[in-house]
């Protein structure tokens, strides 16, 4: 409750009436009963954005992956496990909000079958080869709709970092994208802080090395400002 009163009294609601939907977390993508494909995200950086948004007046609704964090004041909260059940929840959703933003590192590709039983080991082969098959790409899904949400995407990224960025911002037909440079010891996953930079069409905007709500904070007025400039 203090927390909720805070957020009221301190914020300007520069997002009072606007729906958000977020994605956050890993995604698992299962190999058999007991194994699954993932990745590092901790889903703190997703969780942050959800509560500055919510801070700023948003109305906001969380798909997530599995992470081991406490669901913001005033988020709606959806647990998701796998690529294709969050693409499941973001496209279902998605006609009913104002704003998207992709901050979950989804898996580009799952295992292309399941295994029903654990899968044994065996004495007379030390390779094993895994076929994978692509995931759908959900940011690039909803910025192919004729009637897409400002759409606000990361791009995480080890080298060539601006340049993997611009190029997934036009590609996957986005408003923004946040860079973010994983390759820096202390920042991006599963790390406390964290570091962006945001490009948009003819703009960029450096956000420095930050806990991650502050980070957050900054990067969701900043799109704030371009969402109803
Ligand atoms: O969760 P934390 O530990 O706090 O770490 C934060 C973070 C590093 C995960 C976060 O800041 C971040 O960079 N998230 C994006 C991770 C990622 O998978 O980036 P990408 O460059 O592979 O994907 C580009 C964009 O496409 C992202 O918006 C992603 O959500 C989206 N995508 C990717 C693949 C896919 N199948 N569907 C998608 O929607």
């Amino acid at each position: 409750l203090v927390e909720r009163c805070c957020q009221q009294l301190t914020a300007e609601p520069l997002l009072a009436g606007v729906k958000l939907l977020l994605t956050a977390g890993p995604t698992r993508e299962a190999l058999d009963p007991v194994r699954y494909i993932s990745n590092h995200s901790s889903g703190k950086m997703g969780f942050a954005l959800a509560a500055a948004a919510a801070e700023l007046g948003a109305a906001v609704t969380l798909v997530t992956g599995p992470v081991n964090l406490p669901t913001p004041v005033g988020v709606r909260r959806i647990d998701v496990e796998s690529a294709l059940q969050m693409h499941e929840a973001v496209m279902s959703r998605i006609g009913e909000c104002d704003l998207f933003i992709g901050c979950a590192a989804v898996a580009d590709y799952r295992p292309a079958q399941v295994a029903s039983q654990k899968i044994k080991k065996t004495g007379d082969n030390d390779q094993m080869a895994l076929s994978l098959v692509k995931n759908p790409d959900i940011i690039a899904a909803v910025g192919a709709l004729s009637d897409k949400p400002f759409t606000v995407g990361f791009a995480a990224e080890t080298v060539d970092v601006e340049q993997y960025a611009l190029d997934k911002l036009r590609r996957k037909r986005l408003d923004m994208i946040a860079a973010n440079d994983v390759s820096r010891a202390g920042q991006g996953f599963n790390a406390d802080d964290n570091a962006l930079t945001v490009f948009w069409q003819g703009g960029q905007a450096a956000l420095p090395l930050a806990d991650k709500l502050t980070l957050a904070r900054h990067l969701v007025a900043l799109i704030a400002r371009h969402y109803r400039p």
